[in-house]
């Protein structure tokens, strides 16, 4: 299957605006909205699998469920939009599994990269935009299981999506999460001018 629109990808520590941004450029450009985990009907299982507090797995499986949602979502929502030439806009990617699993578990960074590729059939975006904020994360009693986790594990992720930039120049790129929602729109906006020509 060949891929005819563009897939951009938004990544970032929770609750860092991603999915505002996502959504926002999204309409603007007339493209598809998705995010991952949990977007396509047979996956909302799965999602509260990873999510619910009361849930119970090993790191292990939490690697293999985020990778079988990441599969479907790949084959059944992701690659038929961009195949039909529509430009897609994904909240969170491989880029949130090597942050979480990889970095943030201290999982197996390689292991991890190879499963992904064989989930994804190596789809690879063509821009992520990295968000990141000064603003500290306040624990809630609303947090999901994998947000309620400490806050070394939180800087463990923080580390690894800089790493990922870093090791990423030519599709990652930062952006300062901080200021009004016009303000960040208007920074990612240029940046997918300069990037995408997407003017
Ligand atoms: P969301 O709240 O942005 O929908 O994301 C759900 C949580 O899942 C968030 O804390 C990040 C985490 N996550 C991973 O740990 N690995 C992954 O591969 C993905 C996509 C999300």
């Amino acid at each position: 299957m060949t891929k005819a629109g563009k897939f951009v990808v938004f990544e970032g520590l929770d609750r860092v605006g991603k999915s505002t941004q996502a959504k926002l450029l999204a309409k603007a450009r007339g493209a598809e909205y998705t995010k991952q985990p949990g977007a396509h009907r047979s996956t909302k299982a799965l999602r509260d699998m990873l999510l619910n507090k009361k849930s119970q797995v090993s790191d292990f499986v939490e690697a293999l469920i985020f990778s079988v949602d990441r599969s479907i979502h790949t084959e059944q929502v992701l690659r038929p939009a961009l195949a039909a030439g529509k430009d897609v806009v994904c909240d969170r990617f491989i880029g949130s599994f090597l942050a979480y699993q990889g970095y943030g578990r201290q999982g197996d960074i390689d292991f991890l990269t190879d499963l992904s590729k064989r989930a994804t059939g190596g789809l690879e975006p063509d821009l992520v935009f990295l968000l990141q904020s000064q603003r500290s994360f306040t624990n809630g009693l609303d947090n999901d299981r994998i947000e309620g986790e400490s806050t070394e594990f939180r800087q463990r992720v923080k580390e690894g999506y800089l790493t990922l930039l870093e090791q990423n120049p030519d599709t990652w790129c930062l952006v300062d999460a901080d200021g009004t929602q016009k303000e960040v729109a208007e920074r990612i906006t240029q940046l997918a001018a300069e990037r995408l020509n997407w003017v």
